[in-house]
């Protein structure tokens, strides 16, 4: 059953309705930034208050998520962020107009740890592919995991990955990102001593 989410950081968008009007929405014209899979939301809020000048779309098809993503949101009084409870893919292809997109963020995307799983991964050389025609030129592509596989796939073939230009000094990823707040599952990884494998490129100009 779907918990109601009374909050007006929610945005009750579903599919087949016409895309939502994000300046109208934000009340501003600011660049978007969007989190793929945001969780509880305790990553959007730092980064939100770290960028007040972008306009975060945090996304989860995780119901319980999304209301306490909501409920972090406004107690830190955010007024840069609203949350859709929806599946990512759909959701961007409705909603999202090309060349508009200032950051995408995707932390600890489900692994699918078993090898005839793998194919369900989110992230892929298919969907960043796509994922370059929303996003402006110099924006942001930040992705985190802490599975070795998955580090190691993504950072690979993002060498690779036309239209895209590494932002780590050419290092295809890193164990520590300065400056980057920690979510929920990247806590939790580090509270067991695992490495988070982060990748940092920008879409080319
Ligand atoms: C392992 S959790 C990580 C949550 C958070 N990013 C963090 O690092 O704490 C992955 C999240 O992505 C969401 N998710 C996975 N695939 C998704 C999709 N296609 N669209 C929207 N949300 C998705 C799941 O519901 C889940 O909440």
């Amino acid at each position: 059953m779907l918990i109601p989410i009374n909050s007006s950081s929610f945005l009750p968008w579903q599919d087949g309705e016409p895309p939502p009007q994000w300046g109208d929405i934000f009340g501003n014209d600011h660049p978007l930034a969007l989190e793929i899979g945001c969780g509880v939301g305790d990553f959007v809020v730092q980064m939100a208050a770290l960028h007040p000048g972008w306009n975060f779309i945090a996304l989860d098809f995780y119901n319980k998520g999304c209301l306490k993503t909501c409920k972090r949101i406004d107690k830190g009084g955010l007024s840069n962020v609203r949350v859709l409870r929806v599946e990512a893919r759909s959701f961007i292809e409705a909603c999202i107009l090309p060349v508009s997109l200032r950051a995408v963020i995707i932390n600890c995307p489900d692994p699918w740890p078993k090898m005839r799983h793998r194919k369900r991964r989110l992230v892929n050389t298919a969907f960043v592919n796509r994922l370059s025609s929303f996003m402006l030129p110099g924006a942001d592509f930040y992705f985190a995991t802490d599975f070795d596989d998955y580090g190691l796939d993504v950072s690979e073939f993002m060498t690779r990955q036309k239209g895209f230009e590494n932002a780590l000094g050419g290092d295809s990823y890193r164990h520590r990102l300065e400056g980057y707040p920690v979510s929920k599952y990247m806590r939790r990884f580090l509270e067991e001593g695992k490495q988070i494998y982060y990748v940092h490129y920008r879409r080319s100009h």
